[in-house]
């Protein structure tokens, strides 16, 4: 097939100011319902982007675990290339596309590690091979070979037999906290419906119409 074909039409829904909140979470939270109900494959998977300090970004998928008025939360080795990267530079922003729905969710924010007590709370409701993974894994290093990780989550299983496994101290979660968000909803010939809200210390939230 040739690329330069491969299109689709958008044609589902519209998206006008007045029926957006005025509180981007809470329109959030509308959406994401929606992405929840429309039983799409994996809702809560979001690209993260971040950069070093001199501007190089880099992106990658990753599970949103938990959001609210004070961001999106998602959870990560921090050791990892977008730990070593948030730690020196928090600017950082989320995508969410859902295809089905034709929409894109666009996130920019800075991004701070959570509270220790806020990422056991998260790890321990994990599976078990999950923990385990954490500890045996030291995430974005490079594994000359697979069995050496197949082994490290033998031993490990073994040692934590019968025992809480606790929380890595290179494992947990960040939280980014929104400046600006973007609603995109596709319309028909490309015309679609962009809503776009920034957050300023004195005003609060405030929303405006892009252009498509
Ligand atoms: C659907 C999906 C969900 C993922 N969820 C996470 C996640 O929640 N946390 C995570 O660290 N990596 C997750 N990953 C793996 C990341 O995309 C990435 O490979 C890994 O975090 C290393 O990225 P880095 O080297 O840029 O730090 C997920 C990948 C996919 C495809």
């Amino acid at each position: 097939v040739n690329l330069a074909d491969l299109r689709r039409d958008y044609a589902r829904a519209a998206l006008d100011l007045d029926h957006t909140d005025p509180d981007p979470l809470a329109q959030f939270a509308v959406w994401f319902k929606e992405a929840e109900d429309a039983q799409l494959l994996e809702p809560n998977a979001m690209t993260l982007a971040t950069a070093t300090v001199d501007g190089k970004p880099s992106a990658r998928i990753v599970l949103l675990k938990g959001y609210d008025a004070r961001g999106f939360a998602f959870f990560t080795d921090y050791r990892s290339r977008k730990g070593r990267e948030l730690g020196d530079n928090p600017h950082a922003a989320l995508v969410f596309f859902w295809g089905e729905l034709e929409r894109q969710v666009r996130i920019v924010g800075t991004v701070a590690p959570l509270a220790a007590e806020e990422s056991w709370a998260y790890y321990r409701t994990r599976p078990t091979g999950s923990r385990v993974g954490a500890w045996a894994s030291h995430q974005s290093a490079v594994l000359t070979d697979r069995a050496l990780l197949e082994r490290r989550v033998a031993e490990l299983t073994t040692e934590y037999e019968g025992r809480e496994i606790p929380l890595p101290a290179h494992w947990g979660g960040y939280r980014l906290a929104p400046t600006e968000l973007e609603f995109w909803q596709g319309r028909s010939s490309r015309l679609h419906d962009r809503i776009h809200y920034t957050h300023s210390p004195e005003q609060g939230w405030h929303r405006v119409r892009l252009s498509p």
